[in-house]
């Protein structure tokens, strides 16, 4: 196959894993949608003509939100912010994390000198405040890239591994897992990271970690190398993630199936079908060449201790990460956190595939404020529960409880910790809403509602739409809103409706729904992550994979109205160069600093970049954002977005 690997995962997603014949909701929830119909193509008729010239962005001043000029849809070598603010460049690949860091040589990495330096491919980022001025960054780096890493390769993956060396495949997995750096503030209003910051660490793809929770022990995470099924070697794939109440990261690992080799052996497998609704072994990276433990075929058990929820308790730099099991095992995009009313913590979660499912989790106890180390192993104990959505706006969310309804030994989950290394197929037998690949979910602490990112969901046929997913072919992508009965995050039940359902509102055959104050330039397509700033407002980040040239704009981040007369209206605030997706908005407590995450430029969807038309290399890449030199390959960045003169983003 000749993918590139942003192109395989999208493939990968491509493929429904989800056999069941849960109802994809369309059967009863088509009924609601279509009865909306009539609205909806008042709508339609709406935009369509605000789109074509009627739309003033002054117009909408009244109500407006967000104060900022907006930028327009586009794609280049570089980024754009919106005018009076500063986009800087605050952390590299390869840049140093250490007082002994040494320094880039992209020519001649090795494991030690990664190691020692900011990873690959930058997601998640969150921010733990000490003081006004300093702070603990969190960064998630999600996968690697070896043809734009790496001289002389190309892609790999097309040329089974062929040039892939062990020391090679060892930066890789340095290059994995998450960041955690100290960073301070300048007079300016301009972080830096702290080299001598006595919180920093690299967390990696072989740092030591402790499995917790139900399936902690449990004989499926059994290994020769950890008989107790208590201790794993790092984390991978880690997407979005999210900061708890007292402080500690969660690192979600998502398309861990891909770094499992054994694809011709799968059949043979003890566990072959739960593989199969896992897509895993998917064979992207060599790393099974060169470590038994990801090759199925040697280590059985090995891919049951990934796909997790990582805990990280940032203020000690030694210690160990934790996998929480309670929050069940899928493909985790992010985990975002709210205290509920009653003082649980309830974390929103969403499976990252075609067809797969919402989760969320409420813990039994409730958070302590008073007292941080109350809270170690709060997130052990809880219910797990799935989202059926129905066709009068209701959402109910199902319990994965062991020995309730078909979750029993004769349907083969023996008990708890079954339930948990297989939550897709217990998920798929209580007939949870079959949803538009679920991304970041997250929940605003000021009006209770909670937003949920689908991405898009080409595979969806006709007869499969339903209210949360209600377009066919969806290339685009849509935003559910979710609100909870009385603010209460720990319900069983709440409501949904479409915020936005998103693509070009001018082409009729898009079927999109914005606010008809909505310009040319601020609708967007793919929503894949989102953060809710201090003022409780929605800013929205892309992920179009190789398929933005549908939209004709590079990803970015979007501000996004969800209350009043403008809910509903976009506005583009920044937009990445060619090749990249936008991920990990995140706003420092006072609202003066927004960190984006700028991953993999010069990457997705480069033959369509005119001008260039072909795929990318460590010597001819797209764009050599962010350093623009000679000999220096594209490299993955957090930015951080302020505004002249100082003040609050957007304001
Ligand atoms: Fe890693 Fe679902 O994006
Ligand atoms: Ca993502
Ligand atoms: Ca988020």
């Amino acid at each position: 196959m000749t993918l590139t690997r942003e192109q395989a995962m999208e493939f990968a997603e491509d493929k429904p894993s989800n056999p069941s014949d849960n109802e994809t909701f369309g059967s009863i929830s088509q009924r609601r949608y279509s009865r909306r119909g009539v609205l909806k193509g008042a709508l339609m008729t709406g935009t369509a003509l605000a789109i074509a010239g009627l739309s003033r962005p002054g117009q909408a001043s009244m109500d407006a939100r967000f104060a900022f000029d907006e930028i327009s849809h586009g794609v280049d070598e570089t980024h754009h912010v919106a005018p009076g603010y500063d986009a800087d460049i605050l952390l590299r690949w390869g840049d140093a994390l250490f007082p002994d860091s040494p320094a880039f040589d992209p020519a001649n990495q090795t494991e030690a000198s990664q190691l020692r330096q900011f990873g690959y491919n930058n997601d998640f980022i969150g921010m733990i405040p000490i003081s006004d001025d300093r702070a603990v960054l969190c960064v998630n780096h999600e996968y690697t890239n070896e043809e734009l890493m790496f001289p002389g390769l190309g892609d790999q993956e097309k040329k089974d591994f062929a040039d892939m060396t062990e020391a090679l495949v060892k930066v890789e997995m340095a290059a994995h897992g998450g960041t955690v750096v100290e960073v301070t503030r300048d007079a300016n209003g301009k972080w830096k990271a702290d080299t001598n910051g006595k919180m920093n660490r690299r967390i990696t793809a072989s740092t030591p970690m402790r499995l917790s929770g139900p399936a902690a022990g449990h004989a499926r995470v059994q290994t020769k190398a950890d008989p107790n099924g208590t201790t794993v070697l790092g984390t991978i794939n880690n997407c979005a993630g999210g900061i708890t109440p007292w402080g500690t990261y969660l690192m979600a690992e998502e398309n861990f199936n891909g770094y499992f080799w054994g694809k011709d052996a799968l059949d043979a497998h003890p566990e072959a079908a739960a593989l199969k609704r896992y897509g895993a072994p998917g064979q992207w990276y060599a790393w099974g060449k060169f470590d038994t433990r990801f090759d199925i075929t040697k280590e059985p058990n090995e891919v049951n201790r990934f796909g997790w929820v990582v805990e990280v308790d940032v203020m000690d730099p030694t210690s160990t990460p934790v996998k929480r099991t309670a929050l069940g095992r899928f493909k985790h995009e992010g985990a975002e956190t709210i205290v509920n009313k009653d003082g649980r913590l309830v974390v929103y979660m969403g499976d990252d595939q075609r067809f797969d499912y919402l989760y969320k989790f409420v813990t039994k106890g409730t958070v302590n404020m008073q007292d941080r180390a109350a809270n170690k192993d709060l997130l052990d104990e809880g219910t797990l529960y799935v989202a059926k959505f129905d066709d009068q706006g209701g959402v109910t969310w199902m319990p994965l409880i062991h020995g309730q309804g078909p979750l029993t030994a004769e349907n083969g989950f023996k008990d708890q910790g079954d339930v948990l290394i297989s939550t897709r197929l217990a998920a798929d037998a209580l007939g949870a809403t079959k949803m538009d690949r679920p991304e970041d979910v997250q929940a605003n602490p000021k009006t209770g509602h909670v937003y949920v990112m689908l991405t898009n969901n080409s595979k969806r046929k006709a007869d499969q739409v339903d209210g949360p997913n209600p377009r066919a072919e969806n290339s685009f992508g849509q935003i559910v809103e979710l609100t909870p009965p009385d603010m209460d995050h720990a319900a069983t039940m709440a409501k949904w409706s479409l915020l936005v359902v998103c693509g070009d509102p001018a082409k009729p055959d898009v079927n999109a729904q914005w606010n008809s104050q909505t310009t040319e330039n601020g609708w967007f397509a793919s929503p894949d992550n989102c953060t809710v700033d201090p003022d409780g407002r929605l800013w929205i980040s892309t992920d179009q994979g190789s398929a933005w040239a549908k939209s004709g704009t590079a990803d970015g981040i979007w501000a996004l109205e969800t209350e009043g007369a403008l809910r509903g209206t976009g506005k583009m605030f920044f937009r990445v160069p060619i090749g990249a997706e936008m991920c990990g908005p995140c706003f420092s407590e006072d609202g003066a600093t927004l960190f984006v995450a700028v991953q993999h430029p010069a990457s997705d969807g480069v033959k369509n970049y005119t001008g260039f038309e072909r795929e990318s290399s460590f010597e001819d890449p797209a764009t050599r954002w962010p350093d623009f030199k000679d000999g220096m390959p594209p490299r993955p960045s957090v930015v951080m977005i302020t505004k002249q003169g100082g003040g609050k983003i957007g304001v």
